[in-house]
């Protein structure tokens, strides 16, 4: 039970299993197609090499990064997930009251069952996660009401101009998940106007509108290459989020830990750089900053961890936290910047 160890986070997805009902397991373990993304996402962390340092003082380990003009205590955050409160009644206000007592940024998404202003009320430093219809006038009632509410940044997911097929069992929560538990900072009746449906002709000039209309830097994710990256950063980017969507979306997509180095190299120094997928213990936050990220995002580990609550997010922020500390000491390295020469890496296939 103590969070500093590793066997905390190794079973805490197997603790979680026991607490959920199957609908709600079958939805946040599901995987698209096969599951080849999903299932290979974890383990392409653990094929990445590191060439520790040694003979530094590591005595004094400072983990916070600075995101997007704000500093951060620690460098992950909380991917948007949806239906968290049909995890745990408190839902997203717990996940927000733990990351913003852990320093960490929480990403809401669009469809959270928790109000902007309940969620900005915890003291969190928050992100709004938004798919754009295609009517994308039918976008600005939600985006006036995360701005309204004090977010830092709007997330545009690129990687679902479609929803990825499910299977009938895993689609079984929709039908018992209650109406409070999504959507509740939309409009009644979004969905029954025309135009609500996700666009299919998203490009780069929706990162400038989204800018523009919020006034509020804009990070994009679901990249996966290089070429994708420039786009995003020529187009106004601040920050580019290299993502399969948990393996959710399209299948046989390669691993972010693969794709990481390369978009960071295409990105350079001009927009932060973001990873999620697979990220499960101390070692793969440290892996993921060496290999070109600014910053990870958790998302199943939340959902789990949520399954306890506010107490249970808290939990899982600290065993994070005791395990980058420890990586961070066993790499020789100080600060987040320090990681940026690890990766064991051809020279012209490295992050930095
Ligand atoms: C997601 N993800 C997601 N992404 C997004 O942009 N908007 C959303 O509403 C959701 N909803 C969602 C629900 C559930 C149950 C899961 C598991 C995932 C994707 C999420 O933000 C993130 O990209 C992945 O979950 C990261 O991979 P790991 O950490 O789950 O392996």
């Amino acid at each position: 039970d103590d969070p500093g160890s590793s066997s905390w986070l190794t079973g805490l997805a197997a603790r979680a299993a026991g607490s959920m009902s199957t609908p709600l397991r079958e939805y946040v373990e599901h995987a698209a197609g096969a599951g080849v993304t999903a299932g290979e996402a974890a383990a392409a962390w653990g094929e990445l090499r590191l060439r520790p340092h040694v003979l530094r003082d590591v005595t004094d380990v400072d983990p916070s990064v600075e995101l997007l003009g704000r500093s951060a205590r620690v460098p992950w955050g909380v991917a948007p997930t949806s239906l968290q409160r049909a995890v745990h009644p408190d839902g997203e206000v717990a996940t927000a009251r733990a990351s913003a007592a852990a320093g960490a940024v929480m990403v809401v998404s669009s469809n959270a069952g928790s109000t902007f202003d309940d969620i900005a009320a915890t003291g969190v430093t928050w992100w709004l996660q938004v798919y754009l219809p295609s009517d994308r006038t039918l976008a600005g009632p939600l985006l006036d009401r995360a701005v309204a509410a004090g977010a830092a940044a709007v997330v545009l997911t690129v990687d679902t101009p479609v929803v990825a097929a499910w299977h009938p069992s895993e689609a079984l929560i929709w039908d018992v998940a209650d109406p409070g538990w999504t959507r509740v900072n939309f409009d009644p009746g979004y969905e029954d106007q025309p135009g609500s449906e996700k666009a299919l002709d998203l490009g780069p000039h929706d990162i400038d509108w989204l800018r523009e209309r919020t006034g509020l830097p804009v990070v994009v994710k679901g990249v996966l290459r290089g070429d994708d990256a420039r786009r995003c950063v020529q187009a106004g980017a601040a920050g580019v989020w290299v993502s399969t969507h948990g393996g959710r979306q399209l299948d046989r997509s390669l691993s972010t830990a693969v794709a990481l180095p390369e978009v960071r190299r295409a990105v350079g120094d001009e927009a932060e750089v973001y990873v999620d997928g697979g990220v499960r213990c101390g070692l793969d936050v440290l892996t993921a900053l060496a290999a070109g990220a600014d910053a990870v995002f958790v998302g199943r580990p939340v959902l789990h961890a949520l399954v306890d609550g506010e107490a249970g997010v808290a939990r899982l922020h600290a065993a994070l936290l005791v395990e980058t500390v420890e990586a961070m000491r066993l790499a020789g390295c100080r600060t987040p910047a320090d990681t940026r020469d690890l990766l064991a890496m051809a020279p012209d296939e490295r992050p930095h």
